[in-house]
């Protein structure tokens, strides 16, 4: 399934700037890719994905991760500088949505990008009321953030399977306002 992208609106950002929010459809592959590969490479702790291995994807494994899942860029005019997407995960209930692949570039970081993102991925759900993201245990900066956000730790935790003693940990938000 591909959810169904909404129109794209305009807000103000703190900074003064013009920050447009954007979802993406198939043909948006490209984009997708260097946003993707953009954020890699800045924040490779970030993540448990590779540069070097999503660098070398084909066309058709970026059209695919447009399955299940719903991506948002956040833009000012050409220039793309947030990435945020809602995934629905098979085995999971099927009122819940998943935020993942969240990135923000360096310089627009802390001028509201993430929480604009995130609002617009749960404007074009407004049935789904639990949204859930898995943090890095090291990350101390997103899991400060998503705090922030309103999000609390489930008590989930998955450690990494590369030895490194690092670990998953799970936050939820529920738009209804319960815990
Ligand atoms: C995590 C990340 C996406 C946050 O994006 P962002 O656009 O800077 O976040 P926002 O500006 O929307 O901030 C959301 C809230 O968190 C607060 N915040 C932002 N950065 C913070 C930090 N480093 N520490 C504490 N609070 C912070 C903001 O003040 C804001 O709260 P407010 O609106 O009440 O003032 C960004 O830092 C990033 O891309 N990091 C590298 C990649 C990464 O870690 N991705 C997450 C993987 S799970």
């Amino acid at each position: 399934m591909t959810l169904r992208p909404t129109a794209g609106h305009e807000l103000r950002d703190g900074g003064g700037g013009a920050m447009e929010l954007r979802a993406l459809d198939a043909d948006d592959w490209q984009l997708l890719r260097d946003v993707r590969l953009r954020a890699l490479k800045d924040s490779p702790a970030a993540y448990l994905a590779d540069y070097e291995d999503e660098e070398s994807w084909p066309e058709a494994n970026w059209r695919r991760r447009f399955a299940g899942s719903l991506w948002v860029v956040a833009q000012e005019g050409d220039r793309v500088f947030g990435l945020a997407r809602a995934v629905r995960v098979d085995e999971r209930p099927p009122d819940e949505r998943h935020f993942e692949s969240v990135w923000v570039d360096p310089g627009d970081r802390g001028t509201g990008a993430l929480r604009a993102m995130l609002r617009y991925l749960e404007d074009a759900e407004p049935r789904i009321t639990d949204w859930l993201v898995w943090v890095l245990n090291d990350n101390v900066p997103a899991r400060k953030v998503y705090e922030r956000l309103g999000f609390h730790p489930t008590g989930e935790r998955q450690p990494l399977a590369d030895g490194s003693g690092r670990s998953e940990i799970r936050f939820r938000f529920r738009t209804d306002g319960a815990e």
